[in-house]
């Protein structure tokens, strides 16, 4: 009893002081913290781990330059743990070429509820930076989010090139990260980018949800979401139209899974081109669903450059709602970007690629898969397929019937037009060469 009495006594004490400890030390000294780094940034938005770029002198006029505030913003955010950016509404920041470099302490959250403007006069943009607009470097865990946009003011790029500028093959990218992990963009608008709107390079854990990206149906090379070595990837509820593709996926990729996108005007989503230049391309385990595409040159494409190597493995179109798409389907492994290309022996291999449930209308041709002549590719699945002929079709577009050439797979469920039924071969594909080859590439993925 005595012995129990003493237990609980020293438990109570225990308790007590434990309880100081954890609760009334800490939010004496809690407070007094706080109020320091409140004073520390004077403006009254700000607390501990909440930066607004008004309190970094930012003019938020549009036409000063505030470049170096959004910088300093950064870099104070970044250093604490937790930080919070933001970019407040109501306000428009003009910001030249920037890098905004990580590793932060902790998770960053660049709240932007106003509108970032990049600048109009390409003569305002230095030959070293013409490479992208607002780059992100090294970053871990950031979150970008908020109701604002990001305009890069492009339309003096998208003229036919008439400046004196040097070297104009090269257009910045509006939003890119390098070598970053665990981000998120979410909720913001993106867009009139001089090319690539938002691009991931070299990176990992990307989620991009509830975005949108706009720019006109004929602004050359001006992609939606570019992703190149990137792995992880979800893509999800945006809209996305622009004058090329809307979602790009370039070597190195895996693991990405796109859906709810609704894309249009533009090119459809694609993969590659990959092999240019006779490069090692590795793309795997692509999934895409659940997506409206309209009003586009193409849906869901593959194409690959003559005389590459490598291998595009596990790759699904699923449940692709199309309208007045010339080509919804195509897989084309003479990709070129001039009128003619040199023929070159080789090329990257295509294996195990589903095309299914895909409605809608096109106004060129339902299925164009031109595989390589010395690379077969083979495990191609079409199942459920109806496409009609749209009913608005682009002037003087011919309707052709589907073509496969040297596509080996399997027809499934309902196809229409009837003349996809016909068009894979059945066989498993080529001869012991061709063997040699897909796994001379698959060892080198
Ligand atoms: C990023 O967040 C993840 C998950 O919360 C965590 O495991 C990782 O350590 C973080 N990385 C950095 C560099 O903060
Ligand atoms: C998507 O973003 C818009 C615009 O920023 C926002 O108003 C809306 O609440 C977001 N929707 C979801 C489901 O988060
Ligand atoms: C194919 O890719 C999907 C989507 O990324 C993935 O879930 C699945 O596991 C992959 N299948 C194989 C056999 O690797
Ligand atoms: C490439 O090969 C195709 C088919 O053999 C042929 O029709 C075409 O003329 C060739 N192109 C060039 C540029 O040699």
């Amino acid at each position: 009893m005595k012995q129990n009495m003493k237990h609980l006594c020293s438990f109570l004490c225990h308790f007590l002081v434990l309880f100081c400890l954890f609760t009334i030390i800490p939010s004496v000294y809690g407070r007094k913290f706080h109020s320091s780094c409140k004073k520390h940034h004077n403006n009254e938005g700000d607390s501990c781990n909440t930066f607004n770029i008004l309190s970094f002198g930012a003019k938020a006029n549009g036409v000063s330059d505030d470049s170096k505030k959004l910088v300093a913003a950064w870099k104070t955010a970044c250093k604490v743990g937790g930080g919070i950016l933001q970019i407040p509404s109501d306000h428009k920041f003009l910001i030249k070429p920037v890098t905004l470099q990580g590793p932060c302490m902790g998770h960053v959250v660049l709240q932007i509820d106003g509108t970032l403007l990049a600048p109009p006069e390409i003569r305002s943009w230095s030959k070293s930076n013409l490479f992208q607009w607002i780059n992100f470097k090294w970053v871990h865990n950031l979150t970008i989010q908020g109701s604002g946009t990001i305009d890069g003011q492009g339309y003096n790029w998208w003229a036919p090139m008439k400046s004196k500028h040097a070297n104009l093959d090269i257009k910045p990218t509006a939003l890119r990260f390098y070598a970053s992990e665990g981000i998120a963009v979410r909720d913001i608008t993106i867009k009139n980018s001089p090319q690539v709107h938002l691009k991931f390079d070299n990176s990992r854990g990307v989620i991009v949800n509830n975005i949108t990206v706009l720019a006109p149906g004929d602004s050359p090379n001006t992609d939606g979401i570019h992703l190149q070595n990137t792995r992880d990837v979800e893509i999800s509820h945006s809209d996305i139209g622009s004058g090329d593709d809307c979602i790009s996926i370039q070597t190195g990729c895996s693991n990405v899974h796109i859906h709810h996108i609704n894309c249009g005007p533009g090119h459809g989503i694609s993969l590659g081109g990959l092999g240019k230049d006779r490069s090692v391309a590795c793309v795997s385990d692509i999934l895409v669903e659940n997506c409206n595409i309209q009003n586009s040159l193409y849906g869901a494409r593959i194409k690959t450059w003559q005389g590459g190597i490598g291998l595009v493995k596990n790759v699904t179109f699923s449940n692709i709602q199309v309208e007045n798409v010339n080509f919804p389907i195509v897989i084309n492994q003479y990709y070129c970007d001039k009128s003619l290309c040199k023929n070159q022996t080789g090329s990257v291999a295509i294996k195990e690629v589903k095309f299914e449930k895909m409605t809608g209308s096109y106004s060129t041709q339902p299925i164009h898969l031109a595989c390589s002549r010395d690379v077969p590719c083979t495990g191609i699945d079409l199942s459920d397929i109806q496409l009609k002929p749209s009913r608005r079709p682009l002037e003087g577009s011919q309707l052709q019937q589907a073509l496969c050439y040297n596509s080996y797979g399997n027809s499934k469920g309902q196809l229409v037009p009837p003349s996809m039924n016909y068009c894979l071969k059945k066989d498993g594909g080529g001869s012991g060469s061709v063997h040699q080859i897909s796994r001379f590439s698959s060892e080198l993925c």
